[in-house]
């Protein structure tokens, strides 16, 4: 995997030059969340610990070569795993749902005119030259195509929420279940996932409607989609990471020590290897879903959550992240703002909120002096 990332990084370095360092995340003005911050209001998972016992020491010699920890835990680390994933899906959620109310329609004057009619073509992948052009601007400057933007991250987000359930039902559920010879094993999570269905459409058709036409945005249409979307949805990806943590107890894992077992434990390690790629392929072919997932992705993550146990995660080496984030990130700069976290994985402020925040201080500000003036 490492490798593919390399050279879409490198060749996005190449295609971007030195507008990368100027339009992407590292730009980015960051500074802790003093406000609400993305762990509310859906809750984040929590990581599941380790439950098996480690191996007594005697019996390593009479596997050689093969990996213990992997195998004595495979199914917490694999749902491990699941939690961080889901963990960035939910801090993306809760940043549009934050954020949502903040957020500015373009108005005539700041849209320029024409900037509604011919700015529709932020999800094509090599077209948006003609954006951005304002984009490296400093953000204290009101964006007249603040809504557009964040239109984008909400629809990269659906993108991601539907690649991972693909990824679930066309890997991890078959796999598992192949695994333990059980093909009920994720009955549940299949009709949750189809229970989601409607939901998410409902809210891809809004954002899709949104896309081309971002002055018809407005937070209320927007939030009670969001809303509907939301307890079935925090339901299942708690669900799902509880459930696959509970399989280590399943009567039918293989003994350890087994050929069995070690497949078994390959089988989830290749998973979750594959897993965040598989996100950024979303059906399109891995460089299709590059461009927006996976800066969704990272810029989701917090790394010191869990007390740092996810410090290292997704694992790639930490160039090809920062490069992953800021090359990568640089083709749809004006998105990625919205995220809850920086490049290096630290929580940061919700843009929009704190410059709803800085708005209201500037005009009380203005308030007082405007007071002071009369008083003289
Ligand atoms: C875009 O939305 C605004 C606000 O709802 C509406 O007045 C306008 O007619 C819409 N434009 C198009 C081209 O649909």
């Amino acid at each position: 995997m490492s490798r593919v990332w390399f050279s879409v990084v490198v060749a996005t370095a190449a295609f971007w030059g030195t507008a990368v360092v100027k339009r992407s995340p590292y730009s980015y003005e960051v500074t802790p969340p003093v406000r609400q911050w993305a762990d509310q209001p859906m809750k984040l998972v929590a990581v599941p610990l380790p439950t098996t016992t480690t191996t007594t020491t005697q019996q390593h010699h009479q596997w050689e070569g093969q990996d213990d920890e992997e195998e004595d835990d495979m199914f917490v680390t694999s749902a491990q795993h699941l939690a961080h994933l889901h963990n960035a899906l939910i801090r993306g959620y809760n940043s549009i749902v934050l954020q949502a109310p903040h957020v500015l329609p373009p108005t005539e004057t700041a849209a320029d005119g024409g900037n509604d009619g011919n700015d529709d073509d932020d999800e094509d992948e090599d077209d948006d030259d003609d954006e951005d052009e304002d984009d490296d601007d400093d953000e204290d400057d009101e964006d007249p195509d603040e809504a557009r933007h964040f239109i984008g991250y909400a629809r990269t987000w659906v993108k991601f929420l539907r690649g991972h359930h693909d990824d679930e039902e066309a890997v991890l559920f078959p796999e598992t279940a192949s695994i333990l010879h059980d093909n009920t094993l994720w009955g549940d999570m299949y009709k949750e996932h189809e229970s989601l269905v409607e939901h998410i459409q409902a809210l891809d058709a809004h954002l899709a409607h949104l896309s081309a036409n971002a002055s018809a945005y407005a937070p209320a249409p927007l939030l009670s989609l969001l809303s509907a979307l939301r307890a079935p949805l925090e339901q299942n990806l708690h669900h799902e990471v509880a459930h696959l943590a509970s399989l280590s107890a399943h009567p039918a894992v293989a003994p350890r020590y087994t050929v069995e077992r070690a497949v078994a434990a390959e089988t989830l390690l290749n998973w979750r290897a594959n897993s965040v790629g598989a996100v950024a392929g979303g059906g399109g072919g891995l460089v299709g879903g590059t461009f927006d997932v996976v800066p969704l992705l990272l810029l989701n993550v917090d790394r010191g959550h869990n007390d740092g146990g996810n410090a290292d995660w997704p694992p790639m080496l930490a160039p090809v992240r920062w490069a992953l984030v800021n090359a990568v990130g640089a083709v749809h700069a004006g998105r990625w703002r919205f995220a809850s976290c920086d490049a290096w994985g630290r929580p940061r402020e919700l843009y929009a909120v704190g410059r709803a925040a800085e708005r209201r201080r500037r005009e009380q500000e203005r308030e007082t002096k405007k007071r002071g003036q009369e008083e003289l």
